[in-house]
């Protein structure tokens, strides 16, 4: 075991400078790692994408050339079909594909594409049209309404993918566009990529900006470039990203900058704020026993400015202080949770404020607290909420993935009086199905404001 731990931090000094890698040793698979990759196995991925293709006049044809070959190479990687039943194993990415000039259109369904030659058809077919307008605002509309048919997208807690491929931002209702996805989509299930084909245009490069604007690290995510010579490994990558995702009630995607590639990543695990039902006596069941793994770890300070961008305000209150996995064990040693709740030493990062840790004997626990109402801080505490007083605990669970399902079959275990601040979750059972999932808001964007849940579609300016 030892032999393990030295070769792995060895091996993360080499390659990954800010992150320590540690290999658990009852799931090989599962590293202890604040930047755990998202799986990148394509071909078991099991996505609702839909492709949604600008015709008007300033897209050019030899742009909708580029776009049929891109979107057929990245989605080579894939196994389309339209199987849309994820338990009964058959893991496919279905595609439906829609052109827009003054008005919307499907091209095709997911019925009508089951193999990768159907797509490339479908996409060769596309022709340019005369349109000087752009409105991306009616082809959104128009998967809304397809979300109340019988084969929606999203259907079974599949992820849904909206890629927009845009080379002009005319129309006057394009600027409703961000809000009417923001608050008809589950920002949970669903993804937004972008395709600039003019980025000279700044009101199109704005708009893109602003539909893919992630409110977690508050910056466009997947706003991919049409002139970009990656095009077709960044719309691979952009998908694969859209299958890691956090299951219903399973919190928030860790999303970290990936300084190597110059972009913001999602990883393959979930952070919830979750509350003891009382007091207990030490922390290390209150996750599990609501259903997520285990405390959360902090291992960079990526990781930690990350947490502090969203736990930091609790719909006008503080989410702090909260336990994460750091405690004292029984060799009085400093030791974090990995995935099956063994202990881990810690790995060099630390964020004692000052004074801590105190030694005396009983402060066994770690809270994240603030002094200063900005920068997180750790202190150790009681583990026994009693003496704390201290009852909210960060928990971690893995997110789906491409060769992961398991998010969207877990039920929890909640209380309905959660104080306010914590995702609510939905309860397994209550869903009835995607049109409800993707109306669901989340409660707080992160500038504050309050979003209302729409309960119809907004209609058209
Ligand atoms: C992808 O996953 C499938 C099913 O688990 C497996 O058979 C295949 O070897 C994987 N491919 C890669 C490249 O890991
Ligand atoms: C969900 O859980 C049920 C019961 O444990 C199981 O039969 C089913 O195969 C699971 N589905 C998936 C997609 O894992
Ligand atoms: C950008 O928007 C402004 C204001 O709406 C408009 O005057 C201008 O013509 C637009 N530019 C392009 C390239 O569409
Ligand atoms: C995507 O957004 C980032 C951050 O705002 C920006 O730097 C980048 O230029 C954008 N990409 C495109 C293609 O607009
Ligand atoms: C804290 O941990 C130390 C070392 O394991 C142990 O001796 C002590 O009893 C613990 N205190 C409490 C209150 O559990």
């Amino acid at each position: 075991m030892k032999a393990i731990l030295l070769f792995s931090a060895f091996c993360a000094f080499l390659f990954a400078s800010n992150a320590t890698v540690i290999r658990n040793k009852k799931s090989p698979q599962v590293d202890v790692v604040d930047a755990q990759p998202c799986s990148s196995n394509a071909s078991v991925a099991w996505l609702d994408v839909i492709l949604i293709i600008d015709t008007s006049m300033h897209m050019g044809a030899a742009n909708l050339k580029k776009i049929s070959s891109a979107a057929t190479l990245a989605l080579s990687k894939f196994t389309i079909g339209s199987n849309d039943d994820i338990s009964s194993g058959s893991f496919n990415t279905r595609v439906a594909v829609m052109t827009y000039n003054y008005q919307g259109a499907f091209q095709a369904l997911f019925t009508d594409i089951t193999s990768i030659s159907d797509l490339t058809t479908s996409l060769n077919a596309i022709k340019l049209s005369t349109s000087p307008y752009a409105d991306l605002y009616d082809p959104v509309l128009r998967i809304l309404e397809w979300t109340n048919s019988n084969d929606p997208p999203g259907s079974n807690g599949r992820p849904t993918v909206l890629v927009f491929f845009s080379a002009s931002a005319n129309a006057p209702v394009n600027m409703q566009v961000p809000d009417l996805i923001a608050e008809n989509f589950d920002p949970y299930s669903t993804t937004v990529i972008t395709v600039n084909f003019n980025t000279a245009d700044s009101n199109l490069t704005s708009l893109l900006s602003a539909i893919t604007l992630n409110q977690f690290v508050n910056a466009p995510m997947y706003n991919l470039s049409g002139t970009s010579n990656s095009l077709t490994r960044d719309l691979e990558w952009s998908l694969l990203q859209a299958n890691c995702f956090c299951g219903d009630g399973t919190g928030i995607p860790t999303i970290l900058y990936d300084s190597a590639n110059a972009r913001y990543s999602r990883y393959a695990s979930c952070m919830i704020l979750d509350q003891a039902d009382g007091y207990v006596e030490g922390i290390n069941d209150i996750c599990s026993g609501d259903g997520f793994v285990m405390p959360a770890y902090i291992l960079t300070q990526n990781k930690e400015k990350f947490i502090e961008g969203i736990w930091n305000d609790c719909d006008g209150e503080t989410c702090y202080p909260f336990y994460v996995g750091l405690h004292k064990n029984a060799k009085d040693a400093w030791a974090w949770y990995d995935w099956d709740l063994n202990e881990f030493p810690p790995t060099g990062y630390f964020d004692w404020g000052q004074g801590y840790p105190v030694n005396d004997g009983m402060s066994n626990c770690t809270v994240v607290d603030s002094n200063d109402g900005v920068n997180f801080i750790w202190r150790n505490t009681p583990c026994n909420t009693q003496y704390s007083l201290v009852l909210n605990i960060l928990c971690q669970s893995h997110s789906c993935d491409a060769e992961n399902s398991d998010c969207i079959n877990t039920s929890y275990n909640y209380d309905d009086d959660q104080p306010k601040g914590y995702k609510k979750p939905i309860k397994k059972g209550t869903k009835t199905g995607a049109r409800k999932r993707m109306l669901t808001k989340i409660k707080k964007s992160k500038n504050g404001k309050k979003n209302i849940m729409k309960n119809k579609l907004p209609l058209k300016a």
